[in-house]
């Protein structure tokens, strides 16, 4: 399988964080304030963010915890991305755009290569084969997990299958989070979730203003 290291001349941006942490507000409401400055966004998702990922998507997100081994998640999740990069993410990129993804590979390396079984070498050889892109710069939403599961369980999605596994696993995640942030410091920026929606929002903003121009000069 060929690498997609192909040229990129825009800006590629992840959220994460744990389950109910508030990433997907907070990716469209960046994505909503760089529209109104005038720049051209994608604003996509994982799992899915194309027609083929999406489909993946739900054999993902619903069902029982036990439906699928992490060895096999590791695969299908590895299946969505690649077609996300293939159909969404490279070629916005390629046109100068910013793709502003809610999740990317760091989901996988936490959920499935750290919280559910070590297997971060597996995830990352397979990232490594079948990926080999990553984000320029990634906001962690920190949060403390008590707060953020109460949050995500009450939407009541039916995508719950990982929030189902429960505070103890939300707890693995955030550790894990953290500890990606602390080796990529320049790469993950925390921010902390645990404050009002425009408080969390308006400090997204200043980074990326902030980053932006360190990247003109
Ligand atoms: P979402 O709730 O952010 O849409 O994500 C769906 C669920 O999928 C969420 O519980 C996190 C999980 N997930 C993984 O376990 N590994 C991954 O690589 C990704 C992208 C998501």
């Amino acid at each position: 399988m060929s690498r997609t290291g192909a040229h990129r001349s825009g800006v590629f941006v992840s959220f994460e964080g744990i389950d109910g942490s508030g990433k997907s507000t907070q990716a469209r409401a960046l994505a909503e304030t760089l529209r109104a400055l005038g720049h051209d966004v994608t604003l996509t998702r994982e799992p899915g963010g194309s027609t083929g990922a999406e489909e993946i998507r739900r054999l993902l997100v619903e069902g029982t915890p036990d439906r699928w081994s992490p060895e096999t998640e590791i695969l299908l999740f590895n299946a969505a991305r690649r077609d996300h990069l293939e159909k969404t993410i490279l070629p916005a990129l390629e046109g100068g755009q910013i793709v502003i993804t809610d999740r990317f590979a760091d989901s996988t390396r936490i959920y499935q290569g750290a919280a559910r079984a070590s297997l971060r070498p597996l995830v990352d050889a397979l990232h490594d084969l079948a990926i080999g892109v990553e984000p320029d710069l990634t906001f962690l939403i920190d949060m403390d997990p008590e707060q953020s599961l109460a949050r995500g369980l009450a939407r009541q999605s039916g995508e719950d299958r990982f929030e189902e596994l429960g505070l103890a696993f939300q707890q693995r995640l955030r550790a894990g989070f953290l500890e990606l942030a602390r080796a990529e410091p320049e790469r993950l920026h925390v921010i902390d979730g645990g404050r009002s929606q425009a408080q969390v929002s308006a400090d997204i903003v200043a980074h990326m203003q902030t980053w932006l121009k360190a990247r003109e000069r």
